[in-house]
């Protein structure tokens, strides 16, 4: 039997994750999320990842939650499947994601690309949270971090009607950071990392903790997050190498310490 994910290094510290159950549209089977959540805790653990790029497949990134698994589950099997806390390590992990999504991303498809921190959509791509047309709601985030991401309006629109947002209108919305030609996503999303994979670790990771621990917070109490990070980063070398490289005009020679 093939994997239903699998792992690439595409190039020195990315981390390349393709859900790979294209024949059924990368629907999220329990199988399909248990690895994600192995396979995201091992590139937290893995000192040479600095971002992880999730992919699905040319015609899916992810058609959502696999309604065969669903179909005649009652609330308490639900409960006991306890999926929040599979989502739960995908969205605490420290190092960069980017979604990098071709053709549908669709119910938790979508919640998996709203777990990344950028996404980079094909042209073709489409988004939505179709959940209430088979009776139930977006249960892996959606409505939380669609509000967060696009405003009440829009995700009221989105998660009310199932309606399919092409890329061009998510980008417009906020819900997504570019759209490229779809046979550009993944060359796209794999330069995009390597750029962020070579600058400083260490602010990498601070500067997403304090964008995502932030847009939850108070003003006050998330001025205080980016306080006490930006003062951190004073005791790494990058800061000291990174500041006099500039100064002695050569490039920086960066060690993520
Ligand atoms: N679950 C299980 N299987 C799925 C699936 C899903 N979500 N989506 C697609 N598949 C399977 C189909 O059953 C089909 O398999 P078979 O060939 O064995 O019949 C195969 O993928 C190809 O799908 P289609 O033949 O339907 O392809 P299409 O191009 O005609 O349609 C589609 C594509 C519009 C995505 C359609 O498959 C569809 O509507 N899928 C369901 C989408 C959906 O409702 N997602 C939300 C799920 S609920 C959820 O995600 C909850 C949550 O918040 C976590």
């Amino acid at each position: 039997m093939e994997d239903v994910l699998l792992v690439d290094h595409p190039a020195p510290g990315i981390r390349l994750l393709r859900l790979n159950r294209p024949k059924a549209l990368n629907a999220l089977t329990m199988e399909l999320r248990r690895a994600l959540a192995d396979a995201i805790d091992q590139a937290v653990d893995d000192p040479d990842t600095a971002v992880v790029i999730l992919a699905g497949s040319a015609k899916a990134f992810a058609a959502g939650a696999d309604l065969k698994e669903l179909v005649d589950a009652s609330a308490v099997d639900m409960v006991q499947r306890a999926t929040h806390r599979l989502w739960a390590r995908i969205a605490a992990c420290p190092k960069p994601i980017i979604a990098a999504v071709r053709g549908l991303a669709l119910g938790g498809g979508c919640e998996l690309a709203l777990h990344a921190d950028m996404i980079i959509a094909g042209s073709s791509a489409e988004f939505a949270q179709p959940e209430v047309r088979v009776g139930i709601m977006p249960g892996a985030g959606g409505t939380q971090r669609l509000v967060r991401a696009v405003g009440k309006a829009q995700a009221m629109r989105i998660a009310l009607t199932g309606v399919r947002v092409a890329a061009p209108e998510a980008l417009m919305l906020g819900l997504i950071s570019e759209v490229v030609d779809d046979d550009a996503v993944e060359p796209r999303a794999l330069a995009l990392a390597q750029e962020i994979a070579s600058l400083p670790r260490i602010a990498v990771q601070k500067i997403k903790e304090a964008i995502v621990l932030g847009a939850d917070a108070s003003l006050e109490a998330g001025l205080a997050i980016e306080r006490a990070n930006f003062q951190l980063l004073f005791a790494t070398s990058d800061q000291h190498e990174g500041m006099q490289a500039f100064l002695d005009k050569r490039p920086a020679r960066f060690t993520g310490a």
